[in-house]
């Protein structure tokens, strides 16, 4: 895709890989939509877009609120009548194990980390759908597939973006839409200090190399596509 003058919704772009990210698409000559809770490291973000000179556009939202979701489009309909790129990164953990959480743990999580999936996909195909283009990337976690203890709820959240990811990907091949999933290992963020403290930092992926995956994936050629990438850290187990 031809990303000069694109517009890109990124997800949890106040910190960790959703920053990085929005950096990198803005680099790129693509206007990008930061959204997260916190207004004060949002407006880091965008600083940092426009120091060199890329644009940025701030809309707040808490994604575990349903009508927060609706403005949040409702806005980037209104500013850009477009949408060609939603990178749903922002998400939550909550460590523990199944035995200690409390019941109403999951509904937290899961609204965060997949209900939110849900209604953005949902949301940024209304838009895309009609313009006959678009690509959507949702960062998942390699918990999609292994079972870490005490990440349970967080794994199963993880789990169903895949499953989201591979049925929308064969919903709108059609409609011109390409749909994929990234599987970072642990990756130096904040996210990463709680998850996983036993891991030397040393050893952690960086944002960048998420970030990375995301432009490869945004510049394949028009014929080609890449349905899932898995990142792990070099010093954990292969495959
Ligand atoms: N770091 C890792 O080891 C790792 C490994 C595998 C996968 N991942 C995935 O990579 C993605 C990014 O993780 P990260 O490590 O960069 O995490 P992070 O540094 O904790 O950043 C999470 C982002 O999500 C936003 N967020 C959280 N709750 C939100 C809510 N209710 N509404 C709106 N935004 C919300 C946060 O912003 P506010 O707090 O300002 O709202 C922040 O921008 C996540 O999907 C994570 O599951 C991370």
């Amino acid at each position: 895709m031809e990303l000069e003058g694109r517009i890109a919704l990124v997800t949890g772009a106040s910190m960790g890989i959703g920053k990085s990210i929005s950096i990198a698409l803005a680099r790129e000559g693509i206007t990008v939509v930061i959204t997260a809770r916190t207004l004060e490291k949002l407006k880091e973000t965008k600083n940092e877009i426009e120091s060199f000179g890329g644009k940025a556009f701030i809309v707040r939202a808490d994604l575990g609120e349903q009508e927060q979701i609706a403005d949040l489009f409702r806005n980037i309909k209104r500013e850009f009548g477009r949408l060609d790129i939603i990178i749903n990164n922002a998400a939550v953990i909550v460590k523990g194990k199944l035995i200690d959480f409390a019941p109403d743990d999951f509904d937290r999580i899961i609204n965060i980390n997949l209900k939110a999936v849900y209604l953005c996909c949902q949301q940024a195909l209304k838009m895309m759908v009609p313009q006959k283009s678009g690509i959507i990337i949702n960062i998942s976690s390699n918990v999609a597939y292994k079972g870490y203890p005490e990440q349970s709820i967080y794994s199963a959240s993880k789990s169903g973006v895949l499953a989201i990811t591979k049925s929308i990907a064969n919903e709108h091949q059609q409609d011109g839409i390409s749909v994929a999933v990234i599987h970072p290992g642990a990756v130096d963020t904040g996210l990463a200090t709680q998850a996983r403290p036993d891991i030397d930092r040393k050893l952690l992926i960086l944002p960048a190399d998420v970030t990375a995956t995301v432009i490869y994936m945004l510049k394949l050629s028009e014929t080609a596509w890449v349905d899932e990438i898995i990142i792990r850290r070099r010093s954990a187990k292969p495959f």
